[in-house]
């Protein structure tokens, strides 16, 4: 449905809870399914991409319990999965296919991993080669998915130097270096969000970190496995959208509470800071991978992004991008050539659309040249079918002189679903009490 959001540059203001993160839960609905028994996740995101990955472990025989804001999960454990499933549909989520065909690789049974028309469009090569030299069968589709994953004779430890920066593709090998003959070492170009090594610790498992490499200890037993109980904080990713909006608005002062803080998560909001914006982290004392962000109005000045910082605000860039056209100066962002295999074309769409709203910017192979300050102005714009993008330009509609017309608001569904009714909130002037 196309949806008008008229300019509004009404404060941002009070506290606001963002849904629960993305990649944490993923990960704890898919590494549910390794335990012969229980895990409890405290405040899942139930959103279309993660309820993909809920299907999925669904059809290997995970029962998943639904209590208030806990789910409570029972699995057979990976020697019990069910057989009969031999498609799995992933939506539109990349991270539950590229995990998925790890975790898969442990089965002896082939399974076959689909998705719709923009996951059917994203890289999986970068997954399937490293799990081939592991010895995996692995076959993708001329590159795409299809994908279709068993467990060859044996999982060999491999060591692997990964091509590109990709979370998802080190927690592809990850899952399936559990079943080494011997133990897996990666070695990433630059770190990336690390919550699979953090999150299968919990569960007992051997994994070490240092710098750019992980070393990965298989698991003689299954059942040696802890259960255990994941709290998922809320998603830095999505709080972006509402400090992005309260850095654009004079008189905003917003706090995001309860969210993932974690160094491999908060680039956005460390380089807003350094554009000038006021941002307070304030780590929570048990635990300083969660903690409450403030964000403070002030005005803006260019900076660039070099590749070392695209892994900590990966999905972030447009944002970035928005940002800059409202700063002061030239900003220069590189090395962000993963945009362009993301939902959509995250580059192109971002450029296109901006340049819509009279931004001055240009396309790069591998980023983006903004000049700022530039007034917006209202104008059609398309999200192509990708949250983030419908997201990043409610923001812009915020700042334009003119009414902005979105072709679509409906995939916000896959990572905030209720986007749209808090933004009708503070549209009509309600300070956040969350
Ligand atoms: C994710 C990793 C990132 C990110 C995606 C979620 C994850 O992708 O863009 O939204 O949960 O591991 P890449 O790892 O491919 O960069």
């Amino acid at each position: 449905m196309t949806m008008e959001l008229l300019p509004r540059r009404i404060p941002v203001k009070g506290t606001l809870r963002p849904p629960s993160d993305k990649s944490i839960t993923h990960r704890a609905i898919l590494f549910s399914s390794l335990v012969a028994g229980f895990t409890h996740i405290n405040n899942p995101l139930v959103a279309q991409d993660t309820l993909s990955s809920r299907r999925l472990v669904e059809s290997l025989g995970v029962r998943v319990e639904v209590n208030s804001n806990e789910w409570i999960l029972s699995s057979p454990g990976p020697t019990h999965w069910l057989a009969q499933t031999r498609e799995i549909d992933c939506g539109n989520s990349g991270t539950t296919m590229r995990l998925a065909m790890g975790l898969l690789s442990i089965s002896r049974e082939p399974r076959t991993l689909i998705g719709d028309a923009s996951l059917s469009k994203r890289p999986m090569e970068r997954v399937a080669k490293p799990l081939r030299e592991m010895g995996i069968f692995c076959s993708t589709t001329e590159g795409y998915p299809p994908v279709t994953v068993y467990h060859g004779k044996s999982i060999r430890g491999i060591t692997y130097t990964m091509p590109v920066a990709s979370a998802q593709v080190k927690s592809a090998i990850i899952l399936a270096a559990l079943q080494g003959t011997e133990p897996t070492e990666i070695v990433e170009p630059y770190p990336t969000r690390d919550h699979t090594e953090r999150m299968l610790q919990q569960m007992g498992i051997t994994i070490s970190q240092n710098q750019n490499n992980i070393r990965v200890e298989p698991v003689n037993r299954w059942q040696a496995l802890k259960p255990v109980v994941f709290h998922v904080p809320g998603d830095p990713s999505s709080a972006a959208f509402w400090a992005a909006l309260a850095a654009l608005v004079p008189g905003s002062h917003l706090t995001l509470r309860d969210v993932s803080i974690s160094l491999r998560r908060t680039g956005f909001f460390l380089h807003l800071q350094k554009m000038g914006t006021y941002v307070n982290l304030n780590r929570q004392a048990d635990d300083e991978q969660i903690g409450n962000i403030t964000i403070g109005y002030n005005p803006l000045r260019g900076r660039n992004v070099d590749a070392a910082q695209v892994p900590d605000m990966v999905d972030e860039i447009p944002l970035i991008a928005l940002m800059a056209s409202q700063a002061a100066g030239e900003t220069v962002i590189r090395g962000a050539g993963e945009l362009r295999v993301k939902e959509t074309d995250r580059i192109r769409a971002t450029v296109e659309n901006l340049s819509t709203l009279g931004a001055h910017i240009e396309e790069l192979p591998d980023g983006m040249v903004v000049q700022g300050p530039t007034p917006l102005r209202g104008g059609e714009v398309k999200t192509f079918g990708d949250h983030r993008m419908a997201m990043m330009l409610a923001v812009a509609a915020a700042t334009a002189h003119g009414p902005v017309v979105l072709d679509d608001e409906d995939s916000v569904r896959i990572s905030y679903p209720t986007f749209f009714d808090q933004y009708r909130l503070w549209q009509q002037g309600e300070v956040f009490r969350d």
